[in-house]
């Protein structure tokens, strides 16, 4: 087993004496303290834990450290730039880099996706795009347009707009009625249609007609928007069927719908293009991002809109403020310091094409897992790889949970579970041997658990 070059001096400064006041997100509070996966440093395809093991990171942390942990470029710029200009307004101020930024993200997106709008993360990022649909209706004239369109098992962050428009049941029931006026097109998953294709399964491009059942039952003069991930991530990675996107955005056309793409895991090379728009050949009106344009190295996330949508709020008197939406932290320097250094990076190593080149030998290594005994489906996209397991009687997601422990504490890999799934999505820069050694690690631990 492999450990960190130069270890860490004081360990009991690394350990936590208390576990208790930390009430941790989207986590098994009470499992985690009883047996805590805890890291305290990173340098590129690794993490390490307090005693000094390097764990192979098989999910970029959380879908978001494309770059690999720590790279010293993107290090450095953060540390200049706390150095320089710890904090810029960016209500009636701002500072030259945020915009140096913004034309940067501008330029990797298609079409005229030119105007970016900064957040802070995956969240605040779809509520500012379901937020602008609105006002953008409102200000052509069609308040009436308020209808905000989902679909079944999407996840679009937590805030009360991502959440309404989310589709996973457990992200949804605790909080009551959340946003009116909502509706969700069905997800596009069907196992016995779909089960083990490699990337974008043919069957399924059909069920985006749904949304002219939708508009026909609520009439498109109270719809604003439809927001869908291009790859459903967060529910276990469901590429979009072929030609499932090109339909809806067909539809949207045909209605006056805005379509939004939530490319907040997509962004930033995880299907081998700057935007999975590119990769689709589909222009959304808004793309929403975070995670990889830092690399995960400092929270930035935001949204790009196209220029008609931008032009329609630049009317009216030139002193007054044309849309009442922002953060405190919107553009912070060291978010953006941190997302120029990734910018920067991505471009010199070529890693959005290092990721499309990859993929066709990451989907060998997904799909030869069909054959271990208790895996249901495999499905593989750009380099995002989830694998469904038969469950333990009356103990759903029991199995991928114990996998996902053990992984860390026995194997010294990490990986996601979400219900009876696992989730791989690793940094751009690994290796084929790495890449290796996680699907080799996660077969015998499939076989263990039986
Ligand atoms: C598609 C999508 N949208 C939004 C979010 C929310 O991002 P954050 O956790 O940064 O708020 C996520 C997070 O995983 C996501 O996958």
């Amino acid at each position: 087993m492999s450990r960190a070059a130069n270890q860490p001096r004081d360990l009991d400064a690394l350990a936590p004496n208390d576990l208790e006041a930390f009430w941790m997100p989207f986590t098994a509070n009470r499992a985690f303290k009883k047996r805590p996966r805890l890291v305290v440093r990173a340098k590129d395809m690794h993490y390490y834990k307090p005693d000094g093991r390097a764990v192979l990171d098989g999910v970029a942390g959380m879908w978001c450290c494309n770059l690999g942990h720590n790279r010293a470029p993107v290090v450095e710029a953060i540390q200049r730039a706390a150095a320089e200009l710890d904090y810029a307004p960016p209500f009636q101020y701002a500072h030259p880099q945020s915009f140096t930024l913004a034309t940067r993200i501008a330029d990797l997106a298609p079409g005229d996706l030119d105007h970016v709008f900064f957040a802070n993360s995956g969240s605040e990022a779809v509520d500012t795009a379901l937020k602008i649909a609105l006002a953008f209706h409102n200000a052509n004239g069609q308040g009436g347009r308020t209808r905000l369109i989902g679909r079944e098992r999407g996840y679009h962050g937590v805030g009360f707009g991502g959440t309404s428009v989310g589709g996973i049941v457990a992200n949804r029931r605790q909080f009551g009625n959340l946003l009116t006026g909502v509706d969700h097109l069905p997800h596009t998953y069907n196992r016995e249609k779909q089960a083990f294709s490699r990337g974008e399964p043919e069957w399924g491009a059909h069920l985006a007609d749904d949304l002219d059942r939708i508009v026909a039952l609520h009439d498109a003069s109270t719809i604003a928007a439809v927001i869908v991930e291009p790859m459903a991530g967060s529910t276990g990675v469901l590429p979009s069927p072929k030609g499932y996107l090109e339909r809806l955005r067909a539809i949207c056309d045909k209605h006056g719908l805005l379509l939004i793409f939530d490319e907040v895991i997509t962004g930033f090379g995880r299907l081998g293009f700057a935007f999975a728009a590119e990769r689709y050949g589909v222009v959304p009106d808004m793309i929403t991002f975070a995670k990889g344009v830092t690399s995960g190295s400092a929270p930035m996330g935001g949204v790009i809109a196209r220029k008609h949508i931008h032009d329609a709020f630049m009317r009216g008197p030139e002193h007054m403020i044309e849309l009442f939406h922002g953060y405190t932290y919107s553009a912070h320097p060291l978010a953006v310091a941190a997302g120029l250094a990734t910018l920067e990076l991505y471009r010199k190593e070529d890693l959005f094409n290092r990721a499309r080149q990859l993929e066709p030998k990451w989907i060998d290594a997904a799909m030869a897992l069909k054959d271990v005994p208790g895996v249901l489906d495999v499905r593989a996209v750009g380099l995002t790889a989830a694998i469904d397991l038969t469950s333990r009687p009356d103990a759903f997601g029991r199995r991928a949970f114990e996998i996902m422990d053990r992984a860390f504490h026995e194997r010294d890999l990490m990986l996601r579970s979400l219900g009876e799934t696992l989730v791989l999505t690793p940094p751009l820069i690994a290796s084929e041997a790495q890449i290796g050694e996680m699907f080799d690690k996660i077969a015998a631990l499939i076989r263990e658990t039986a």
